[in-house]
Parts: C-alpha cells; structure tokens; sequence
C-alpha cells in the first residue's frame, strides 16, 4: 500500500496551517508565493525560453503556486505524490492536468521548465538522487529547474519550520545541498537568488531587496538549473 504523507492528512487546511505558523510575521501565505513568483518571473526573459512554455508544478500541493503559474502560460500541469492534495489542486485548477501518478505524468510531453517550491526539504535526503532523476526524465533538453526552498541561514525561517507540524519531517537544504541534488552531469549553469529580507508589504521593500539577492540570508532561496 502506498505510505501516506503527512500532506495527505489536511490538504483543506493546508493554507491555514501555514497562515498559523507565519502570523507572529503579520503576513501570509499569498505573500510568500507572491514573492517567489515575482522571482520567477523576473528570471524568464534570460533563459532563452520562448513565450507560453510547457510549466510543471513538481509537489503543487493543493494548487498555491500553481494558481498564479497558470496567469504565466496556458500550458501547466500540476503534479503531487498526496492523492488528496492533487485531487483538492484539480477541483482548484479544473483548466490544469493534475497527476499524483507518476507513470501518467511520464506519458506527456517533455517540459521546458519544472518549478519546485518548497517540496525538497520534505523529501529524504537518501531519495533525493531519485527525486533529481525524475525531474531530469520529464525535462527537454535546455529545459531548466526553479526550485525554491526555505533559506537555512534564515534564524526566522528556522524557528518557523521547527515550529510547524507540517514540517516535521523536514530537512533543509542550502544552495551545497542542492547542487549535490542535481550534480549529474546533464545539468548545467546552477544559480542562486535570496529573496524575502524584509517582512513588510510595501513594493518599496521588493525594490530594495532586487539589489540583495546575492546575499545568502533571505528568508527563502531561489535556485536554478539547466539540463544539458
Ligand atoms: C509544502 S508543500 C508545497 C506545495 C506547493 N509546491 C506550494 O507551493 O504550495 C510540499 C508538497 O510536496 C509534495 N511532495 C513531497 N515529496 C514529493 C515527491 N517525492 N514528489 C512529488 N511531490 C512531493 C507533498 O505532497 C506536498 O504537497
């Protein structure tokens, strides 16, 4: 029987539960996303992809990111190993194909871009090799990864993830970590962006934080990766 994970037992709640553990901040989970598909977007126009690519959301949960990615292109596809997360994301998105299996999403056609957000710190370390694998199998060739992932360096991030129930299975990884995750030698040009420095909503702090990107404490990290 396949092992539940811990995102199979409230996807309903999903939202909730972050929004509980991000409060002491004043801010919420639409910000955070906001943020990282802001970055997203700033990085498109220098990747050589043309317009409306072939997106998937590896580990889309319950469709947070998936929401706004689907504003960006009208080709995304949405996958999660939690049936009941993929099914909440579907019922979210109906105009986006949602897999939770595997050997379905392996039948599409190849990617040109897959964005991972906050999903590695929830897979063990021993099946990450894996988890790199799979990507690299649905990815074209020039295709590239985005994975944003909780910044270690971040004393705030830390005290939030060790503080969240979602998160306790979580290990997090920084931008080493990551470059060991995809270090096969069919991915190429990794690099790293911090973004999230201040908690404050004004677009004033989003100007300044553009220029800051290069400083390793945000409170999340943006990483990118080219398969040869
Ligand atoms: C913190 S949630 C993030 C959801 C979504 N990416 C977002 O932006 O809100 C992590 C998700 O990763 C999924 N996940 C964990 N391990 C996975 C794996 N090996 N393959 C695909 N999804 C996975 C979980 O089921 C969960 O829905």
């Amino acid at each position: 029987m396949k092992k539940k994970n811990v995102f199979d037992e409230s996807p309903s709640t999903y939202e909730d539960i972050v929004n509980e553990n991000i409060s002491m901040s004043g801010l919420d989970i639409t910000f955070f996303t906001k943020l990282k598909i802001d970055e997203f977007r700033r990085r498109l126009p220098s990747l050589g992809i043309g317009d409306n690519p072939r997106i998937l959301d590896f580990g889309c949960g319950v469709g947070e990111t998936l929401k706004y990615l689907k504003d960006l292109s009208n080709d995304v596809c949405g996958f999660d190993i939690s049936l009941e997360s993929a099914d909440l994301a579907a019922k979210r998105n109906p105009e986006v194909s949602i897999f939770s299996s595997l050997k379905e999403l392996k039948k599409e056609k190849e990617f040109d871009i897959i964005v991972i957000v906050n999903v590695l710190h929830h897979v063990p370390p021993e099946e990450r090799e894996e988890f790199s694998t799979q990507c690299r199998n649905l990815l074209r060739s020039g295709g590239w990864i985005f994975v944003f992932e909780h910044n270690p360096l971040n004393p705030a991030t830390r005290y939030i993830v060790s503080n969240c129930e979602e998160d306790k299975d979580a290990s997090l990884l920084n931008r080493r970590a990551l470059d060991s995750v995809f270090s096969s030698r069919d991915f190429q040009c990794s690099s790293v962006s911090y973004i999230g420095f201040f908690p404050f909503r004004p677009k004033l702090f989003r100007v300044f934080e553009r220029f800051m990107f290069w400083i390793p404490f945000g409170a999340q990290f943006c990483y990118l990766v080219q398969k040869k």
